[in-house]
């Protein structure tokens, strides 16, 4: 039997440069791709896949996180005297109850594998879910860390999200090389972080959805930098696999990548045609733009 997966971190300290002004006094993961800020899309799909609490690693200027994953008793009791029913639904339907979310600070941008070890302390000795969310997936069936859960109720160990991408983008990502073999989910035998072009082991890279050992944490204690001079959670993965098993899975779904302007706007239009009460309207207003 495997250990049950109860508690999610999700990365929110970053200082989001990339959508400066935007992100001047606001955290870019409240940033709305429709009419749900990013991070509430990517806390729905954790609760998806059954996870119970919710531990975010912020920073300065990210206190509207908090408060958005709080109660706001004042709107609820004016939406019900207006008899807005929906909205008010809307609203209890996106909140994790009392006791299910943590903060904690990371108090300086050192790299991802460094907001992580941040979380050591509330995750503690159990495995846990970890959800980049710059990353939103789309998908019909089961989300994408569902498919993962799927896949470490029979493995165990660690497990990680991949996709391909063309082969002159790998220098951007982490990269695994998995057994080779059919199917869609595979052993791990290598990763290496941002490899310089041309001398990536495949094209599948790390896309945002871990499910990870605590031993994790133990490696990070080391605080020691990689690429970019950051703190790296590849890294501490690299460390690690070579004492415990990790499995690739390529999920069904389709990726954004919301840390870059134009993925976030294709999530935006992907998001909204997928709605029916948009869809139509949005086809109609695209249409006038050629
Ligand atoms: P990014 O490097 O894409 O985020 O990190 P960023 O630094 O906010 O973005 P730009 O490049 O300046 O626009 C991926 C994820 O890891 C988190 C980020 O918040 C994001 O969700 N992160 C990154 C941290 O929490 N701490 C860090 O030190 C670095």
């Amino acid at each position: 039997m495997t250990a049950p997966i109860r508690k999610a971190v999700f990365p929110v300290a970053g200082l989001g440069t990339r959508f400066l002004p935007a992100t001047k006094a606001m955290p870019k993961e409240m940033l709305t791709v429709v009419d749900k800020p990013v991070i509430q899309h990517v806390v729905d799909e954790a609760r998806a896949a059954g996870i119970e609490h919710f531990i975010f690693v912020t920073g300065r200027n990210k206190g509207v996180i908090e408060d958005h994953f709080d109660r706001q008793v004042e709107l609820e009791q004016e939406l019900e005297k207006r008899g807005k029913t929906d909205e008010l639904a809307a609203l209890k339907a996106g909140l994790p109850g009392p006791g299910q979310t943590s903060f904690t600070r990371q108090q300086a941008p050192l790299g991802l594998g460094h907001a992580v070890w941040c979380a050591r302390d509330l995750v503690g000795n159990e495995p846990f879910a970890l959800l980049l969310p710059d990353v939103l997936v789309q998908s019909n069936g089961r989300t994408c860390l569902a498919q993962l859960m799927d896949v470490y109720a029979t493995t165990g160990g660690n497990v990680i999200a991949v996709e391909e991408v063309p082969e002159d983008l790998t220098h951007q990502y982490g990269i695994v090389d998995i057994e080779d073999g059919a199917g869609s989910s595979r052993r791990i035998k290598g990763m290496v972080e941002k490899p310089a072009p041309g001398t990536a082991p495949s094209n599948l890279i790390i896309m945002g959805r871990y499910l990870l050992q605590p031993e994790i944490f133990d490696i990070l204690e080391a605080q020691e930098r990689g690429a970019g001079g950051e703190i790296q959670i590849t890294d501490a993965m690299i460390a690690l696999l070579e004492r415990q098993l990790f499995t690739a899975v390529s999920y069904e779904g389709k990726s954004f990548d919301c840390g870059s302007k134009a993925g976030f706007l294709a999530a935006n239009i992907a998001f909204a045609l997928q709605r029916a009460d948009l869809r139509p309207a949005l086809l109609q207003e695209i249409r006038k733009l050629n």
